[in-house]
């Protein structure tokens, strides 16, 4: 059966009304569509956990730093329904722009502390937007349950800060990043790099796991760190945006892995932005 695709708000409210009469358990997996791997295996894990799993599809234009990033982003929402359909996923939400974002929208989420440094500091806005688009599926889903990916590390946590403090009742599900076989984290970018670009990707995650591992073995991070970026760049990418150590629990900038800790980057690769994390085991005291 081919999933079903809502558009207003109003339906979807008479469909979740009806499964919540139900006594349904409902879960979301946030989504700006050109679904890959990694997302269908956060509606793998939704179906499993809940009892009807909606997939938002919302390229939002609040997120995006500028308007050339906006317009190359790729729009294939014939084909991620039809990879969401054989998984048995119960709506696909499509909605219309004024559906989010209706004439005269004023209302702006932001989230302070975690949405600050790493990519908050080279994407000015990007997670307001973040923030913003998600509380307003949430409370339009009024999903008990949310996925998320922990490739973007940094949204998770400005996300699950963003619905306790609004005291939104959802549990966000943190899912591990889903790799190619070389490593390279699954992107919808990676559909941008070109063929040279491609075969240099997985080197970044290479370079992450190297140092995580000399973290791991109780160095001080700023040696290691610099000699990552030199490994990065030496591999072909034109620029390392950042690469930072911090805590896992509240990405809190770290000097050594000497508790739960996550290696955090971003690097450019061509025209593409790519970025990665690895955890830290804390070394042993
Ligand atoms: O991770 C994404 O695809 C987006 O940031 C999200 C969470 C769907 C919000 O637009």
């Amino acid at each position: 059966m081919s999933v079903p695709i809502v558009r207003t708000l109003a339906e979807l409210r008479a469909i979740v009304a009806a499964w919540r009469r139900e006594g349904a358990k409902i879960a979301v997996v946030p989504t700006m569509g050109a679904l890959h791997e990694g997302h269908l295996s956060l509606v793998r894990a939704a179906l499993a956990q809940a009892d009807r799993v909606i997939v938002t599809l919302f390229v939002n234009p609040k997120q995006f730093n500028s308007a050339a990033d906006l317009a190359a982003y790729p729009r294939t929402e014939d084909s991620d329904a039809a990879k969401l359909s054989p998984l048995g996923a119960h709506m696909l939400y499509a909605p219309n722009a004024e559906e989010i974002y209706p004439d005269g929208f004023a209302t702006n989420v932001s989230v302070a502390g975690v949405s600050e440094g790493l990519c908050g500091a080279f994407r000015p806005g990007h997670f307001d937007g973040v923030a913003t688009v998600v509380a307003k599926l949430f409370l339009q889903t009024q999903a008990d349950l949310a996925f998320f990916g922990e490739k973007d590390f940094q949204q998770l946590h400005v996300v699950t800060r963003m619905a306790k403090d609004l005291d939104i009742p959802i549990a966000i599900v943190p899912c591990a990043t889903v790799r190619e076989a070389d490593g390279l984290a699954m992107s919808s970018r990676n559909v941008r790099l070109s063929a040279q670009d491609r075969a240099t990707a997985p080197k970044l995650v290479h370079a992450l796991r190297a140092a995580a591992a000399r973290l791991k073995s109780g160095e001080a991070a700023a040696p290691v760190l610099r000699d990552a970026i030199k490994e990065i760049e030496a591999a072909g990418f034109a620029r390392v945006e950042y690469l930072e150590l911090r805590a896992d629990a509240d990405l809190a900038p770290l000097a050594r892995a000497d508790s739960p800790a996550r290696l955090l980057v971003a690097a450019w690769l061509g025209d593409v932005r790519l970025i990665d994390n690895v955890e830290v085991t804390a070394a042993p005291r």
